[in-house]
């Protein structure tokens, strides 16, 4: 989590050198940061779905803020909604969370809602385009806030988007899949999106091999 607030700070740091500031005294402090967003999920939801912060939320049916256990020890964060997502407003209810579902369910065989599920972006893309930087780095106080919340031990990145921004590491997703990263407070496992998959049956495997590492590590102590 320190990367995605350096990022921030660094993209806010852009800002005010573009409106001709030269010296900044102090950055604020991360805590300062998390604390203007609540503490309490259903409350943040609430923010989310008034946020117009970037130009997604123009575009855009529905906010999706993500579902599931808010306890959950297992998190997956996917890139952003897809169409019916943005029809539905929950998380990966198409082709894309038919499959991740499988995943879950059929390979680390706990129920879909016992897993907590959200995305870098809280509004759909037009045309599922990959969310800009600026709009990635808009929304990931959400994100960054969802996870202090739910506290899970272990954050599963579905794809290159959701690794590189929980990461602010740009190394493909297909070098970096099946690691496990320590994170600040949780462990990381990369692996391909479903959307990938779906593409590319045969990738299949090697995210099952992925899937069966996370059961492992949701078994330890
Ligand atoms: N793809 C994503 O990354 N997220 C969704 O919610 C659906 C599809």
């Amino acid at each position: 989590m320190n990367r995605l607030y350096n990022a921030l700070q660094l993209k806010r740091l852009y800002q005010l050198k573009q409106l001709g500031v030269q010296y900044v005294p102090l950055v604020e402090k991360r805590a300062s940061v998390q604390r203007s967003l609540p503490s309490d999920l259903k409350a943040l939801e609430q923010i989310v779905s008034q946020c117009q912060l970037c130009s997604l939320s123009k575009t855009r049916t529905k906010t999706v803020f993500g579902e599931g256990n808010p306890n959950a020890e297992l998190m997956f964060v996917g890139e952003g909604p897809g169409a019916q997502e943005d029809t539905s407003g929950r998380p990966f209810v198409g082709r894309a969370g038919e499959l991740l579902t499988k995943m879950i369910e059929n390979a680390i065989e706990i129920p879909r809602s016992e897993v907590y599920i959200t995305n870098i972006v809280k509004c759909r893309p037009p045309n599922n385009r990959v969310p800009t930087p600026e709009e990635a780095y808009t929304c990931l106080p959400y994100l960054q806030k969802q996870i202090e919340l739910v506290s899970p031990r272990i954050i599963v990145a579905l794809g290159a988007t959701a690794y590189h921004y929980l990461t602010g590491d740009k190394t493909g997703i297909s070098k970096v899949r099946g690691e496990v990263i320590e994170m600040d407070g949780f462990k990381l496992v990369p692996t391909y999106h479903p959307s990938y998959l779906l593409r590319n049956p045969s990738a299949k495997k090697e995210v099952y091999q992925d899937l069966l590492k996370i059961k492992r590590l949701l078994c330890e102590n």
